[in-house]
C-alpha cells in the first residue's frame, strides 16, 4: 500500500486527459512568451493590461528594494507591517470607495480568510455555482451551511434566502466577472435581494479590477454600487500584473478581519517591493486611460472576428471561453494550437464542469490586431473554428 495510490491516481488522471502539467516560461510575461527557446503567442494570461512587465512597475519595485530590502521578515501583526503595506491599503480603500482595506498575500487567501472569519457553524453561506475555487474552498472550510444557486439565477438565490431564517448569520457571495466564463454577475439584483433578507454580501471583483469601471475601479463601481457591498474582495494578480489579494469595506470589518482572518494573521507579510509594484500599477491605470481603452478595443475586435463564425455571441470581458466539450478534445485543440505557435492550455474538470472543457482565451491590451487575426486564422487552420459553429458553447 504505502503511497502506491499516488501512481494509480496519476495514471487515472492521464487516462482521462486530466493530468495537469505546466510549461516553463523563459523570460517576461507578455503577448509573446518563450518556451524551450521558441516564441509563442499567448492568449492565456490574466495580465490583461500588460503591467506584469511594465517599466514603471519594475522601476517602482527596484526602488523599493533599495529602500526597504526584500523580505518583510514577519507576519503583519508581529512586525511585518511596513510603510508600503499601510500606503497600499489606504490606496485600495480610496480606489474601491470604502473606509478601509486589508492586504492578504494572495486573492485565494483573501477569500479564504474573509469567509472563514465571517461565517461558521450555525450560519449560512450562499454562492453562485460558478464561483471561483477559492470561494468554494472558503465556504466549505468555514463550517457554515453552504448552499449553491444555479449560475446567475437570482430567483433561486432568493428562494434559498427565504428558507434561511433559522440561521444566525447569512452571507451571499459571488464573483463579479466569472473567471472561466468571462460573464458578469447581476450585481444590482443581488444587492437588492441580499438587503431584503438582511444577508451580508461579498463580491469577488478580482477579474473586474483594472478592467471595468472608471479608471478600472471594477464592476461594483461600474454599476454605481460603491459603498453598497459589505465585503469587496480583489486581487493584484490579474490586470494589475502583480501579486496579493485584498478585502475592502468598513473600518469595523477590516479591524475584525485583522483579528479573525487566519490567512492574514498566520503568514508572513508581502515583501514591501510587491506593494510598491501594486501601488505603481494602481497609479498607472488611473493616470493612463489608454491601457484600458486598448484592452476594450481588443475585446471588441475579437468579438467582431468571432461573429464571422457564429450568429450570436456574448463577450463581456477579456475572458472568452471556446467550449470544446470533452477534456480529450480540449487537450487536442490546445496541442494543435501549440504546434502552431499559440499558447492556450485546455481548461478541464475540476476547474470547469465535466463536458465543458474549453479553451479560455484571455486578451491583453498589448495584443495587436495582427495577433488577434493570427489567433482566428490558427483556430480555423486547426479545424476548431468553422462556419458551422453557431455558439461559443457546444
Ligand atoms: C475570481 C477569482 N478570485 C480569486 C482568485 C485568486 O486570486 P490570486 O490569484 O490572487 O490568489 C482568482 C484567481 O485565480 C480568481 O479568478
Amino acid at each position: 500500500m504505502g503511497i502506491d495510490f499516488i501512481l494509480d491516481e496519476l495514471d487515472d488522471l492521464q487516462n482521462r486527459s486530466l493530468l495537469r502539467e505546466h510549461k516553463i516560461i523563459e523570460g517576461a510575461q507578455g503577448p509573446y512568451v518563450h518556451i524551450n527557446g521558441k516564441s509563442y503567442l499567448s492568449f492565456c494570461s490574466n495580465n490583461y493590461l500588460g503591467l506584469a512587465n511594465h517599466p514603471k512597475i519594475k522601476q517602482a519595485s527596484i526602488d523599493a528594494i533599495h529602500q526597504y530590502g526584500w523580505g518583510a521578515g514577519a507576519s503583519r501583526l508581529v512586525s511585518g507591517t511596513m510603510t508600503l503595506h499601510q500606503e497600499l491599503e489606504k490606496k485600495i480603500a480610496e480606489f474601491k470607495g470604502t473606509e478601509a482595506a486589508l492586504l492578504f498575500p494572495t486573492g485565494y487567501m483573501a477569500n479564504l480568510g474573509a469567509l472563514c472569519a465571517l461565517v461558521s457553524r450555525g450560519d449560512m453561506v450562499i454562492g453562485d455555482k460558478l464561483n471561483h475555487a477559492s470561494i468554494i474552498d472558503g465556504c466549505r472550510l468555514s463550517g457554515a451551511t453552504f448552499r449553491i444557486y444555479p449560475h446567475k439565477d437570482v430567483s433561486q438565490l432568493e428562494s434559498l434566502l427565504q428558507r434561511s431564517s433559522g440561521y444566525r448569520r447569512k452571507l451571499v457571495i459571488t464573483d463579479s466577472v466569472f473567471s472561466m466564463d468571462g460573464d458578469t454577475a447581476p450585481i444590482p439584483e443581488i444587492v437588492n435581494i441580499a438587503r431584503k433578507y438582511d444577508a451580508m454580501l461579498m463580491v469577488d471583483d478580482a477579474h473586474a479590477t483594472g478592467v471595468f469601471g472608471k479608471q478600472g475601479k471594477g464592476l461594483i463601481e461600474h454599476y454605481g454600487l460603491e459603498g453598497k457591498i459589505d465585503v469587496v474582495m480583489g486581487s493584484f494578480s490579474k490586470a494589475l500584473g502583480s501579486v496579493g489579494g485584498f478585502i475592502a469595506g468598513s473600518k469595523p470589518l477590516i479591524d475584525f478581519l485583522k483579528n479573525k482572518a487566519r490567512p492574514f494573521i498566520y503568514t508572513t507579510a508581502l515583501p514591501p517591493a510587491v506593494c510598491a509594484a501594486s501601488l505603481a500599477g494602481l497609479a498607472l491605470i488611473q493616470e493612463d486611460a489608454s491601457l484600458i481603452d486598448s484592452l476594450w478595443r481588443n475585446i471588441a475586435s475579437l468579438k467582431t472576428r468571432l461573429l464571422q463564425f457564429m450568429r450570436t455571441i456574448s463577450v463581456e470581458s477579456p475572458i472568452v471561453p471556446l467550449i470544446a466539450g470533452s477534456a480529450e478534445d480540449a487537450v487536442k485543440v490546445s496541442s494543435k494550437l501549440y504546434e502552431n505557435g499559440i499558447l492556450i492550455p485546455a481548461i478541464r474538470p475540476p476547474t470547469v464542469p465535466p463536458g465543458t472543457s474549453r479553451l479560455r482565451i484571455s486578451l491583453m491590451a498589448t495584443h495587436s490586431e495582427n495577433d488577434i487575426n493570427r489567433l482566428i486564422e490558427t483556430l480555423q487552420h486547426v479545424g476548431f473554428l468553422t462556419h458551422e459553429r453557431t455558439t461559443l458553447r457546444m
